[in-house]
């Protein structure tokens, strides 16, 4: 019988920057994986799990950390364990938990998210001061703040510490939790050459994602202090996030965190040259000097093809993907490409504007 067709969607890109998420694991992680020590990490029994929960609380300078399936659950964990049902949580209004957490904020912690609007989503301690609301029964109460870094929205933009300093001081001055989402926080070190300790010092919440530019298959991990991280083991069982044998999972963390954090760099190096290249294209607006990390936003409304459309002929004509977002394009370096796909990626760009 005829194998279906397969539906042009469902072809492997030849360049995918469709997101960081896209990397499979290298031969070495696949080696640490099948080679990891497992156990019952519920019981605190896996040395997998153990030894990459110590390795993030070390990396964020916190007490404890705790290994969970995804990104969106350590945000999601947080917010739970920082509010009760009508508390507010302050965050730009570009956020990822705001936008693509599928409502969680509001239907696993019944929170209220009031938002702020930040520069490439970034905000400040005086926008925080503008957002406080009065302290009486009628308002909800305010108990959290929470910042993303890097600015996934904001273009993979990076929070200069003395903000993240600054947003802490009005956290402190209004009795607010501060919490980070630092899915890419090691694309800010990386780029930045400001530890992950300095950016986590003030934040009482913070965690980083395993499965986008460190290239493993599943998982976040999520850091702070130990009561903290014992509450959000709790939420973890009752978020059904509690697992068995995970560190088959987990030894592909330790695995990056040894081997793939210095490699971010190439990544960056990459978006900036894709940047470059595209800023010459007729019809293509890129901000080409605020490429920080390995995101690159641009918009081609000028070359007649809206963004979806653009986005589609780029995939099936020369088979790069790079998805639509609200309007403008984004494209993501991460350890599956390499400098030549980044020529062919312009070129398809080049080729796709010119109709
Ligand atoms: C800034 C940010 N936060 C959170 C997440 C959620 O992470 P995960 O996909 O691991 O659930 C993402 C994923 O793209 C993200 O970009």
């Amino acid at each position: 019988m005829a194998a279906p067709a397969v539906p042009a969607s469902l072809t492997r890109p030849k360049v995918d920057l469709y997101s960081d998420t896209v990397t499979r694991p290298t031969a070495g992680m696949r080696k640490a994986i099948a080679e990891a020590e497992v156990g019952n990490e519920q019981a605190h029994e896996d040395p997998t799990v153990n030894r990459l929960q110590d390795m993030v609380a070390e990396l964020l300078g916190k007490e404890a950390a705790v290994f969970l399936p995804s990104g969106t659950m350590c945000n999601e964990i947080a917010y739970r364990v920082w509010c009760d049902h009508g508390d507010e949580i302050i965050l730009d209004e570009t956020g990822h938990a705001l936008h693509f957490e599928a409502g969680g904020p509001a239907a696993l912690a019944g929170t209220m998210t009031r938002t702020v609007r930040g520069v490439r989503g970034i905000f400040t301690g005086s926008d925080v001061d503008a957002a406080i609301r009065p302290k009486n029964r009628h308002a909800p109460r305010q108990k959290l703040i929470s910042i993303e870094n890097t600015a996934n929205l904001g273009g993979g933009a990076i929070w200069p510490l003395e903000t993240v300093k600054d947003v802490a001081a009005a956290a402190r001055r209004h009795g607010l939790k501060l919490h980070m989402d630092g899915a890419r926080l090691l694309n800010g070190v990386v780029a930045s050459g400001i530890s992950a300790n300095a950016f986590a010092a003030d934040c009482d919440s913070v965690w980083i994602d395993l499965s986008k530019g460190l290239g493993c298959p599943v998982g976040g991990v999520l850091a702070g202090s130990a009561d903290f991280i014992e509450e959000a083991w709790r939420f973890k069982h009752q978020f059904g996030g509690a697992m068995r044998q995970a560190g088959i999972v987990a030894a592909a963390g330790v695995y990056a965190l040894e081997h793939h954090v210095e490699q971010l760099a190439d990544d960056h190096t990459r978006a900036r040259r894709f940047a470059e290249g595209i800023a010459a294209v007729k019809g293509v607006r890129v901000a080409a000097n605020e490429i920080d990390t390995n995101m690159v936003y641009f918009q081609v409304d000028d070359t007649g093809i809206d963004a979806p459309a653009f986005s589609k002929r780029l995939m099936a004509k020369h088979g790069v993907r790079i998805g639509a977002l609200g309007g403008r394009l984004r494209a993501v370096t991460h350890l599956d490409v390499d400098d030549a796909d980044i020529e062919t990626a312009i070129a398809a760009v080049r080729a796709v504007a010119a109709g």
